[in-house]
């Protein structure tokens, strides 16, 4: 998964000319017209007031894909709220030069307000909003398998063919040990498979190195921790995306399809709680975008045409339920 999605110049999210929406494999809430946007600027407001309006505000974005969030909320700023950028930066952190590009062509009028950083080790001293939209279930996973009481690893190899197969290895230490502490019981189900997800620590863990004072909004698709591992859901939840299909198989269309895997929620509260942030907020993205509505926004949607699009980020049919907001503080 690491080098499908990563290897430099040739993974799915390092590669030239990757297309995420319609053009793409998949669409995120950042697709979905403006609303997304237009609803998160009224809770950074919240959050920017919340913080007293420090001198060095900043909304720092990860992972950015084409730069519509970022547009949305700009314009939104700029020209919605009249806030002069004078009082506040933009951090885009982007992994690959050419969506840099492509983001710097859509935001040619902001870039005055617009910094980019190529890794969140860059990233210090923030005073702010760090926003993650759909960024924790792409990371590489270790997958497990457990056979008559034992636990395994599934890892890659090539047969006599050329073909990729599948080898199971004793598992590693730190598999091991998450698994007793999380997620015990599968030790006792034959055959059950699942995924963990330890790059979310590091991540996690740099990110409050990188905030002095400020908000983590998560936005992701996932569960708590004992709907992840619950005894049914014994074969994961790796899945792919290529052109807008949906497949289980990671071995085909290597570096040109999406690879991902639904976010373990307790366990990223937990990694967050231990590296200094609190945890504010945990809800379905449908109840945090419903209560920053008021008619006057409903009203605007209807008139922009927007409402289809809202509609499709809170019905539980859209992302509405299978996405959740995690919002976290640390000071
Ligand atoms: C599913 S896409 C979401 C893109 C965008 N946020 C959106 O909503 O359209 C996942 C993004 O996470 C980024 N990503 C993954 N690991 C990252 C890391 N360690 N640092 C920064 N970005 C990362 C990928 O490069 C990719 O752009």
């Amino acid at each position: 998964m690491e080098l499908a999605l990563y290897f430099p110049n040739l993974g799915y999210y390092t590669r030239d000319n990757i297309e995420i929406g319609k053009e793409g494999d998949f669409f995120t809430a950042s697709h979905l017209g403006k609303v997304f946007g237009i609803l998160l600027v009224r809770y950074i407001k919240i959050l920017w007031e919340k913080l007293e309006y420090p001198q060095n505000f900043s909304i720092t974005e990860i992972g950015p894909g084409m730069g519509y969030l970022c547009e949305d909320i700009m314009e939104e700023l700029l020209n919605e709220h009249n806030i002069t950028t004078s009082n506040f930066q933009y951090n885009l952190v982007e992994i690959n030069p050419y969506l840099k590009k492509r983001q710097q062509e859509r935001l040619a009028k902001y870039l005055d307000y617009i910094r980019w950083y190529s890794s969140i080790d860059e990233l210090f001293n923030l005073n702010g909003v760090v926003i993650c939209n759909e960024i924790f279930d792409a990371f590489p996973v270790r997958i497990f398998e457990v056979k008559k009481g034992k636990l395994f690893e599934v890892y890659v190899t090539i047969d006599e063919k050329g073909d990729f197969i599948e080898k199971l290895m004793p598992a590693r230490k730190e598999t091991f040990e998450f698994i007793q502490e999380s997620a015990q019981h599968v030790l006792e189900i034959d055959g059950y498979r699942s995924e963990i997800n330890l790059r979310m620590k590091d991540f996690i863990e740099k990110l409050s190195k990188a905030v002095k004072r400020g908000f983590l909004l998560i936005f992701d698709y996932g569960w708590n921790n004992e709907e992840y591992y619950n005894p049914q859901r014994n074969k994961g939840t790796l899945l792919c995306y290529y052109k807008h299909t949906i497949n289980e198989n990671p071995y085909i269309n290597v570096g040109l399809q999406d690879i991902t895997s639904h976010v373990n929620f307790s366990v990223l509260q937990k990694w967050a709680n231990d590296s200094g942030f609190k945890i504010i907020e945990y809800m379905s993205q449908s109840k945090f975008l419903v209560s920053l509505c008021d008619e006057q926004l409903l009203e605007r949607l209807k008139k922009q045409e927007l409402i289809d699009k809202f509609k499709r980020l809170i019905l539980p049919q859209g992302m509405g339920e299978t996405h959740k907001v995690l919002i976290f503080f640390k000071s």
